[in-house]
């Protein structure tokens, strides 16, 4: 049984193979011994975690270490990593001065170093995974005489504390492996530099490769997605003993860990979801190309949706702008104006915001200080540069100050702090500057002048600057202490690759839902619990991700109530996905064109739909910041939430896929056939009375339950708008009804609506109502004109005017959303 365990393992993962049989014994009593030829292990007293030889990959070689006992084959720690073992003569032992030993063929490989000898010890594997060794009747963590969570491997595991132990100078870093086959440290460690004001790095070697930042109170600063959540719980404890990171986990039937990755030089965050028996990652640093250590060169700011990247701080410059220009940008930037420092303190301070906050190394740090004496203290002294509050938390106390060039600020993806630079006074108003320039240039001009009259007018120049200025919302406010931070920046709704990957389980087939227009949809949860549907956008996008994510900006703001919910974007190298809130109820067609659910719809739910769409639509047309046409309007994209509320979907995605923007003409025709009006199908003519159309297609399928496309009548050869057409001409429009509609107490609201569709769907785009008279008529009883005749009533009147434009089969029953580029 066991055999066939282990070569199952073998063939299913072959990271770590050699793994043998073992006897549930959790720890070696001193003389005792664990031989890797004998095959035995220990194992946790809870079962988590087992530690004996094992051999990685292809390596051949035999290394002592800890894995979880329950999940294929995960090393967490090795001992003798820098040491291995080539054959199966290793035997761990502990010796009579409590020391772990262990040999091969007699030659010690690996061993501990205890400070004080202990006679009666016992070494034992923990269920946090954590390798001790204690005297036999101590179980105090604060005491043991060794335990393997001091000396890392590639993994940080929960509890385990990351950084200084300062009596000892014990340094705890985390190193990934050479590679899978090969434990040996590679230079790709993560660690903690005790600067005045501590802060965490990803090195390579001793090249710094990411800098994550000091602990601002909340959190990392080079890592502001680090929140609070489901998974894990984590703190940064700085006293005079010991500054260290550490984790715990929320749950303990959740298993999560920290892992080096040396082939992507990633530090991933993995969460084991035993559904899938699969790792999946959580999280990962360095995030973007942003996070590279000092991008930008000094003074420079990262920020990953410009182009370039690299950008110098507010009153700084490009030290080598050819350079500069090429992207090189290693030389960094230098102030526009000099200090004035000694020259009677004429400097002040701007304030940027949603930073990451410059390397710690030349700092100075007071964590009960205010900020205004941090001000005043930086100011008093040449060489301080910026300052700001060392924590964030609640109102924000302590004081950093920084020396000399700043290094490696970016601009956060999320939240992000205050930095306060230090500034020549001269930059510190450019708006009183350029006055002055004005008045030196007038005063040349016109010299003999009355000086009455020129003092006016300059003193007019200043208010009138002085008002703009107030409400210009300027980046930068000079010595402004309590302004928030911008509300774009806030806005941006980025949401984490990893995140999603694991909210609809690596875009698995069972959580896909649909197939739309624009690429896959899949369903998920997010950590927190909330459902979300994930639509990734397949295809060829027009849009750079700069452009892409500004357009996710605009349509997240757009929010209403008959609107889906887009809660933010995701963009990963070409992949683009958009998230949104998850509707339980579907859509709309699946309901009116299936006889069994179209009976949950009555006539109140569908008027109450009908309504809630035109209002969803007013909003898109006119009550929004943008104008948004929607220009694929059909059942498919209209959601129902749990009340049966619709919800419409899609909107703005043409858009966001990079289409024309504005009303007019567009050579992309975005749409879906049966749905589309004549004027935008045939000459790619759009407006909002196209999306009036499109409304009007969807009201007749509502009352009538029949599709517009592959409607079918027995006696003539006309689609669902010639059938309705003809019913209103001969006074029988009540027989469109829907079958399945039972027990319609108001008919006159119902033939309205008829009349109303009719109306929507008129050939001539002006003939058509707004979508705000469209809610006017539903909602009255005033009289209404009278149809003319509408557009594409017979099957044959599309596809025979448009067939030289039609690129793509046409299939009568799929309902697809169809992109003709160049359709003219
Ligand atoms: C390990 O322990 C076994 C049984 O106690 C003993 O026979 C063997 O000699 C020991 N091996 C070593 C290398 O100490
Ligand atoms: C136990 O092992 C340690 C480390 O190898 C060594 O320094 C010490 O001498 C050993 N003690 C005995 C009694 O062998
Ligand atoms: C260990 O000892 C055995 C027997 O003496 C020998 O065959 C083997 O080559 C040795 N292994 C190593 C790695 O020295
Ligand atoms: C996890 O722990 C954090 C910190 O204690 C807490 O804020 C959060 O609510 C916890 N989450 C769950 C699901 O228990
Ligand atoms: C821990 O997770 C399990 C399984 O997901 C769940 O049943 C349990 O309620 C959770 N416990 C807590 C305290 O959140
Ligand atoms: C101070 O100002 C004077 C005159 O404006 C100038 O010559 C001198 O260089 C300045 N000193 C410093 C340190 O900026
Ligand atoms: C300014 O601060 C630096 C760093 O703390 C310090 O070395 C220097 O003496 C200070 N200068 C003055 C004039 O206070
Ligand atoms: C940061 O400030 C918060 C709230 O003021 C406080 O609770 C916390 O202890 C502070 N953290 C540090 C490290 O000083």
């Amino acid at each position: 049984m066991d055999t066939l365990c282990f070569s199952n393992i073998v063939v299913y993962v072959l990271l770590v193979a050699g793994f043998k049989a073992s006897m549930a014994v959790s720890s070696l009593r001193q003389s005792q011994n664990l031989s890797d030829a004998s095959g035995t292990t220990l194992v946790s007293q809870g079962g988590n975690f087992e530690l004996g030889f094992f051999t990685p990959g292809n390596s051949g070689k035999r290394y002592l270490g800890i894995w979880y006992k329950k999940i294929p084959q995960t090393v967490v720690w090795v001992a003798n990593n820098i040491n291995p073992i080539y054959d199966s003569s290793g035997v761990l032992t502990v010796n009579t001065t409590g020391n772990l030993v262990l040999t091969q063929n007699n030659t010690v490989v690996w061993y501990t170093s205890l400070t004080a000898s202990a006679q009666n010890t016992v070494a034992e594997l923990l269920d946090s995974g954590n390798f001790v060794v204690r005297d036999v009747d101590e179980a105090n963590p604060e005491v043991y005489l060794w335990q393997s969570f001091d000396f890392p491997s590639d993994t940080l595991l929960p509890g385990m504390k990351l950084g200084w132990d300062l009596k000892t100078r014990l340094n705890r870093k985390v190193t990934a492996w050479n590679s899978p086959d090969d434990p040996t440290p590679s230079g790709f460690s993560w660690e903690l530099l005790l600067h005045t004001y501590p802060e965490f790095f990803l090195m390579k070697g001793s090249d710094k490769f990411m800098r994550i930042g000091p602990w601002n109170g909340l959190y990392f600063s080079g890592v502001p997605d680090l929140k609070p959540n489901p998974i894990y719980d984590f703190n940064f404890i700085s006293t005079s003993d010991e500054v260290y990171y550490i984790y715990s986990l929320n749950n303990t039937s959740v298993i999560s860990r920290l892992m080096m990755n040396p082939t992507k030089s990633q530090d991933i965050r993995y969460v084991w979801v035993e559904a899938y028996k699969r790792w999946e990652i959580y999280q990962t640093l360095p995030k973007d190309y942003c996070d590279n250590y000092n991008l930008c060169g000094p003074n420079g700011n990262c920020i990953i949706s410009d182009s370039p990247v690299c950008q110098c701080l507010k009153g700084f410059q490009p030290k080598i702008p050819q350079a500069w220009n090429t992207m090189d940008w290693s030389g960094g930037c230098v102030r526009n104006e000099a200090l004035n420092c000694n020259n009677g303190s004429k400097d002040g301070f701007i304030r940027l915001s949603g930073l990451k906050v410059p390397e710690t190394k030349h700092t100075w740090i007071d964590q009960t200080m205010s900020l205004a004496r941090c001000r005043d203290k930086c100011l008093s002294n040449c060489s301080c540069m910026a300052y700001t509050s060392s924590n964030i938390s609640g109102a924000g106390s302590g004081c950093v100050m920084w020396f000399g060039d700043l290094i490696d600020i970016r601009k956060s993806a999320s939240d992000g702090q205050d930095l306060f630079i230090r500034m020549a006074a001269s930059e510190l108003d450019e708006e009183r500057g350029s006055k002055k320039k004005l008045a030196i240039t007038i005063v040349s001009i016109l010299g003999a002048i009355s000086v009455v009259l020129l003092l006016g007018f300059c003193c007019c120049i200043y208010q009138a600057q002085r008002k703009r200025k107030k409400t210009d919302k300027p980046d930068t406010i000079e010595e402004d202490q309590n302004r928030g931070e911008s509300e774009d920046d806030l806005d941006l709704p980025l949401i984490d690759f990893s995140t999603i990957v694991i909210a609809i389980n690596n875009f698995s087939s069972e959580n896909k839902i649909g197939e739309g227009g624009f690429g896959p949809v899949y369903r998920g949860k997010l950590a927190h619990g909330q459902e979300i549907a994930v639509k990734r956008l397949s295809g060829s996008s027009r849009q750079g991700i700069t452009e892409f994510k500004n357009e996710v900006k605009l349509i997240a703001k757009l929010q209403h109530r008959n609107l889906v919910k887009l809660l933010g974007c995701c963009t990963q190298r070409d992949d683009r996905m958009l998230v949104y809130e998850y509707m339980p109820n579907g859509s709309l067609d699946c309901f009116i064109f299936d006889d069994t659910k179209g009976k949950v719809l009555n006539w109140s739910r569908r008027f109450h739909i009908v309504c809630g769409i035109a209002r969803g639509l007013v909003y898109l047309h006119q009550d929004s910041r943008l104008r948004i046409i929607h220009r694929d309007l059909k059942a498919s994209n209209i959601l129902l939430d749990d009340k049966l509320n619709p919800k419409i979907s899609d909107f703005g995605i043409a858009r966001i896929f990079g289409g024309d923007q504005t009303e007019g003409n567009t050579k992309r025709v975005v749409g879906t056939y049966g749905y589309m009006a004549p004027e935008y199908a045939i000459d790619g003519l759009f407006s909002v009375k196209s999306d009036v159309f499109s409304f009007g297609i969807l009201l007749l399928e509502i009352i009538s339950g029949k599709r517009s496309r592959g409607f079918y009548h027995p006696n003539h050869s006309l689609n669902l708008i010639g059938h309705a057409w003809n019913l209103w001409k001969e006074g029988r429009a009540l027989e469109l009804i829907d079958s399945s509609l039972e027990e319609i107490c108001n008919l006159s609201k119902v033939r309205r609506c008829i009349h109303v569709g009719l109306l929507c769907v008129q050939h001539y785009p002006e003939d058509r109502p707004t979508m705000s008279s469209v809610v006017l008529m539903l909602g009255s009883e005033t009289e209404l004109a009278q149809p003319k005749a509408p557009g594409f009533y017979t099957k044959n009147d599309f596809t025979e005017t448009n067939s030289y434009t039609t690129p793509m089969e046409i299939n009568s029953t799929n309902e697809v959303t169809i992109t003709l580029l160049e359709a003219r």
